[in-house]
């Protein structure tokens, strides 16, 4: 049976992405093999995955990611550019000097510009605020997010990672100005909960209420919601790698111990576990996708049978929730 792609609405908007979207944060690199890459990329658009979600500092090195996502638009997919939904960020650490960095308006226009020139692209799909930096007030970058779109570099706008008291903010500033937030972006998996934790004032919550898609990054918690990590850390792994995010003290053993018990569950499902993972995370109805990021075909094979079984009984849910209300899980 061929695995068919599943399509959400985002929030209120007349656009739908794919239910699970593929992101270029980690293994698309400048030191990466290009040619996993570029199969990667093409296996997701040829499924139905036609959201890509990048940021100006993915690499490594920072905006390789751009880079080879540009080659490989311009060598494979340029007769599909209108099938696709393709993002892009700024608020991290990109250049040197002060402008490189935050999120002032400097920051988000200049990096805007730079982004579509590594990728060759006229305009983004959506270009997210990726942080707010503390600092800069709301309303610069929110207008920031504004001009961008009315200048035609973006079609739509989004927020990424924004603190629950800041984000009602972000909404009103957008939609007043005729902008409205088409998608929040935040960390959700099965051990980091907060975002989408089921009350009134989660992320999703909020999102939700706004009328803004949501979606949802490290479904995965980065490898950890895999068999990978059972038997130590592979050299291979993302933990193992020099240029990885994930660290190895994040790889405890309470973590791969409530891995062992989910996988427990996961086979009774039929399941491999990150399809489980991915499953959960989009058995809410108000995540719009979920962003994988993989390190190879197999990879990205496994995560799209997810859509195969989606549903959960009460008692699935109930043993899950079992596990992760553990110690020591939440990152
Ligand atoms: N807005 C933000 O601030 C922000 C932050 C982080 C991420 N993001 C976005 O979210 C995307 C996904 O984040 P992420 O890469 O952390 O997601 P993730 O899906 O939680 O982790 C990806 C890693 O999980 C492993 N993996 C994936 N599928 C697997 C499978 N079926 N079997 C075994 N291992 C599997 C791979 O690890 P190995 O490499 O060890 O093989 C892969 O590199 C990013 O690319 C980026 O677009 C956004």
């Amino acid at each position: 049976m061929k695995t068919v792609m599943k399509y959400n609405f985002c929030g209120n908007s007349g656009v739908q992405l794919p239910a699970i979207s593929l992101g270029l944060w980690h293994n698309f690199g400048s030191v990466d093999p290009y040619d996993t890459a570029k199969e990667m990329v093409l296996r997701a658009f040829d499924a139905g995955i036609c959201h890509f979600d990048l940021a100006n500092n993915y690499g490594p090195v920072p905006g390789s990611a751009e880079e080879n996502f540009g080659r490989i638009l311009r060598e494979n997919l340029s007769k599909h550019r209108d099938e696709m939904f393709i993002s892009s960020k700024a608020g991290h650490a990109m250049w040197p000097g002060v402008y490189g960095d935050g999120s002032s308006r400097k920051n988000l226009i200049a990096s805007c510009d730079q982004s579509l020139r590594r990728m060759g692209l006229d305009y983004v799909d959506v270009f997210y605020s990726h942080r707010y930096d503390g600092r800069t007030p709301i309303e610069e970058t929110m207008q920031a997010l504004v001009d961008i779109v009315r200048s035609g570099k973006a079609l739509y706008a989004g927020i990424s990672k924004y603190p629950t008291h800041l984000q009602q903010q972000c909404y009103d500033y957008l939609r007043e100005h005729d902008v409205p937030c088409l998608l929040s972006q935040y960390p959700a998996n099965m051990f980091k909960r907060g975002a989408i934790a089921k009350t009134s004032s989660s992320n999703l919550a909020v999102a939700a209420e706004n009328g803004s898609g949501f979606i949802c990054f490290s479904p995965l918690a980065q490898g950890l919601l895999t068999t990978k990590y059972f038997n130590g850390i592979p050299a291979s792994s993302r933990a193992g790698r020099p240029t990885g995010f994930l660290q190895e003290q994040q790889v405890t053993q309470e973590r791969v111990e409530a891995a062992r018990q989910l996988n427990a569950i996961a086979e009774q499902r039929g399941q491999t576990l990150p399809q489980m993972a991915l499953a959960w995370l989009l058995h809410d109805s108000r995540v719009t996708s979920v962003i994988v990021g993989t390190s190879s075909v197999a990879q990205l094979e496994d995560n799209l049978l997810t859509l195969d079984h989606l549903e959960f009984s009460v008692e699935e849910l109930q043993q899950i929730d079992n596990i992760l209300s553990l110690d020591g899980l939440a990152m």
